[in-house]
């Protein structure tokens, strides 16, 4: 039965919160399978050093991909096998486009791009200022016309939702012709944002994810969630 973003917002491990959730405008995709709970386990746990934590965060977004290209556009193909004739598809024209949210997101392309190694990449970076939570650009490199365009946003932690909120906003000034968000984890409070920031956009909008937490603390980080994605993919240098 579709259920509201609102409540999905929990660790409700019962099958029916693992369906696909539709609010007014995202469609939310907790994806439910034991090795995507078995990584994200690992990754939570504060003992994981970074090269493990890199490692898992790669597959864990390779099963998350799996599930977020489900729609991904295709065309009938005709081959040849060594036996005979047969029927298959090629991904179709123009090729996914696969934009990893700078730092963190980096962590996640290798993940992405062993599923489609034939998408392009675009970068944005985007920061989120600690004090007033608000992001900002500091660096894009996307094409101009993306017309027609699937594109698969990488970002490890919905927390607030500001920064993928502003990266949709990227997406949707240049005609993405959809776009879905492939998150490790997400917060509630951050779905909710998304949804009302969104819902002036004629865009079809998914986010997929290992799990929804709790909320967010003070300072807007997930709960229980894993801590701060990029320092413990990449360490601490220059955040201080
Ligand atoms: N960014 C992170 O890396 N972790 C959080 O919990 C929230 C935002």
């Amino acid at each position: 039965m579709p259920r509201t973003l609102a409540s999905a917002a929990s660790h409700d491990q019962t099958p029916s919160a693992r369906q696909p959730l539709r609010s007014a405008n995202v469609l939310l995709n907790v994806i439910d399978h034991p090795l995507v709970a078995h990584k994200l386990t690992k990754l939570r746990n504060e003992a994981t050093d970074s090269p493990t934590f890199r490692r898992l965060t790669e597959e864990l977004v390779t099963l998350l991909a799996y599930e977020a290209t489900r729609g991904v556009r295709t065309v009938p193909a005709q081959i040849r096998t060594p036996l005979a004739e047969a029927s298959g598809v090629h991904l179709a024209s123009p090729t996914p486009l696969v934009v990893p949210i700078l730092r963190a997101g980096l962590g996640m392309l290798e993940g992405m791009t062993r599923l489609l190694p034939t998408a392009e990449v675009g970068f944005l970076g985007l920061v989120r200022d600690e004090q007033t939570l608000q992001a900002t650009t500091y660096a894009s490199r996307l094409p101009d016309d993306l017309s027609g365009r699937q594109c698969y946003l990488l970002d490890p932690m919905l927390a607030t939702g500001g920064t993928l909120a502003s990266a949709i906003h990227f997406l949707a000034d240049r005609h993405a012709a959809e776009v879905t968000a492939i998150c490790l984890l997400a917060a509630p409070e951050g779905l909710a944002r998304l949804d009302r920031e969104t819902q002036q956009l004629q865009l079809p909008f998914t986010v997929v994810t290992a799990a929804v937490d709790v909320g967010l603390d003070e300072r807007a980080y997930i709960v229980p969630g894993l801590g701060d994605a990029g320092d413990r993919l990449y360490g601490s240098a220059g955040s201080h």
